[in-house]
């Protein structure tokens, strides 16, 4: 091994499970934004992290509004996941500009995404400040899922998304 920097690392460690979250914002209308800071947080309670930049539409719509859904993009969603990851929803409506249909959730305002491999729902319990992102800690509240949709998509570092299933490729 040989010290290297943090680009390179993130490279190497590739590929990271790529999720959208959808928030809801301050005129009731939904975002959708790509993730690959997330994770499981506890089993018991069920909880969920994700950990967002404070830059970001999304900080704004989960500060206004503590739910958020999680949703995995499956295989043939990539250009839409991609566009989520790279384009504000300060500037454009996300599911005004992209293929993804929202579908009303059981116990949350914001809508899962149509099609997703699995989808939570999430409810917020407590924000932690990390420095330039914020990571909010959530219950999940329901779980939704496609078990037809095997494949679901893997980022790159920040250059692209592959699929990769849950039976192998
Ligand atoms: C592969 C990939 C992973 C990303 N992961 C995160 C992440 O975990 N947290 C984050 O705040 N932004 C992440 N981003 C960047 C946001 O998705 C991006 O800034 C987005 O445009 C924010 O949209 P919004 O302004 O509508 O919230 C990622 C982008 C890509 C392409």
């Amino acid at each position: 091994m040989k010290e290297i920097d943090r680009n390179e690392a993130f490279e190497l460690a590739s590929p990271f499970p790529y999720t959208l979250a959808v928030t809801i914002d301050n005129r009731e209308r939904p975002n959708i934004t790509g993730l690959s800071w997330w994770t499981f947080t506890s089993w018991d309670p069920f909880m969920i992290a994700i950990s967002v930049g404070k830059t970001r539409y999304s900080h704004e719509c989960l500060m206004h509004h503590k739910e958020f859904s999680l949703c995995f993009p499956s295989e043939g969603q990539e250009k839409d996941a991609w566009l989520c990851g790279t384009k504000s929803g300060r500037d454009i409506d996300k599911f005004q500009e992209t293929a993804f249909k929202p579908v009303q959730s059981e116990k949350i305002k914001p809508p899962l995404i149509e099609d997703s491999t699995v989808a939570y729902e999430c409810r917020i319990v407590k924000h932690l400040d990390t420095g330039d992102h914020m990571l909010h800690a959530a219950e999940v509240v329901a779980i939704h899922g496609s078990p037809e949709k095997v494949n679901h998509l893997y980022s790159i570092h920040y250059s692209k998304l592959i699929s990769l299933g849950s039976k192998g490729r």
